[in-house]
């Protein structure tokens, strides 16, 4: 795997405009971040070699290069989900050859559904900490460089960038909660039993994605950075039915608030 990585991140580093610190995933519906790149390149994933293509609704499978609140800045729009059949490993390549291109901060972004009852949909939870409730750690396997086989996990979430966050939010009258996200494996969405343990187990909100990126990035010494937009509600008195549809409704009626908090930490961070 290490010779893969090392070959693809040569072949993007012979194409790449420029030389960002910062990369950005975004997550389902969460496309408007990604109009507000200059893009400088555009390399649909399945023109680079070994990387895995995206195939899920709202998700187009671009590796851009470009610039953002005036910094240099490389973003996925689209990512590779675990519920699509794909190896961990596969779900975590790009961060490693993000790691190999010299990024020192990672932004993710997701949907997903919140079982803190104090939550309504569309708020935007800037997450703490995670719950890894997916069958696989990322790192399971061989250990590869440079991470260390047993990586502390204390400050998955940099608080530095979180108290940033919370300024830039503060300042543009953006209400933002703060939680931890459980990641299932997906594709279902949880019963109501499940939301309610998961929010006994201290879960705020719960999706299918970002765990294994941050681990992955974290283990790599990668600082990141992530915000969940709450689409639906789960697990509550009140007995509710999930549709991709509403997911990406309610992701897309909040995301410009998003995209303004990452815009603003882009600019102070890197
Ligand atoms: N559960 C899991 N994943 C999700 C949800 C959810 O309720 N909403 C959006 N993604």
């Amino acid at each position: 795997m290490y010779k893969k990585i090392q070959a693809t991140a040569a072949w993007l580093r012979e194409r790449m405009p420029n030389a960002p610190t910062t990369a950005i995933v975004l997550g389902t519906g969460l496309g408007q971040l990604a109009q507000r790149i200059e893009r400088i390149l555009s390399i649909p994933y399945s023109e680079i070699p070994n990387f895995p293509v995206s195939t899920v609704e709202g998700h187009a499978g671009e590796l851009i290069f470009g610039r953002l609140g005036g910094k240099d800045v490389m973003a996925m729009e689209g990512r590779f989900h675990y519920y699509e059949g794909y190896t961990m490993q596969q779900v975590t390549f790009p961060v490693r050859i993000m790691y190999e291109l010299g990024i020192k901060t990672l932004f993710v972004s997701n949907a997903a559904g919140g079982t803190n009852p104090s939550f309504k949909i569309g708020d935007l939870m800037i997450i703490t900490d995670h719950i890894n409730y997916m069958p696989e750690n990322p790192l399971h396997g061989p250990n590869v460089p440079p991470g260390p086989r047993f990586p502390d996990m204390g400050e998955a979430y940099s608080k530095e960038l979180i108290a940033k966050a919370d300024a830039i939010a503060a300042k543009h009258g953006i209400k933002v909660q703060h939680g931890v996200y459980l990641a299932t494996q997906g594709p279902t969405y949880e019963t109501p039993a499940e939301y309610r343990m998961f929010a006994r187990w201290g879960a705020d909100a719960v999706g299918m994605s970002t765990v294994p990126e941050v681990i992955v990035a974290h283990q790599c010494g990668i600082k990141c950075f992530g915000i969940s937009i709450i689409t639906d509600l789960g697990g509550m008195e009140v007995p509710m039915t999930i549709t991709h549809e509403e997911v990406l409704h309610a992701a897309a009626a909040v995301q410009p608030l998003m995209a303004t908090i990452m815009e603003e930490l882009v600019k102070v961070e890197s």
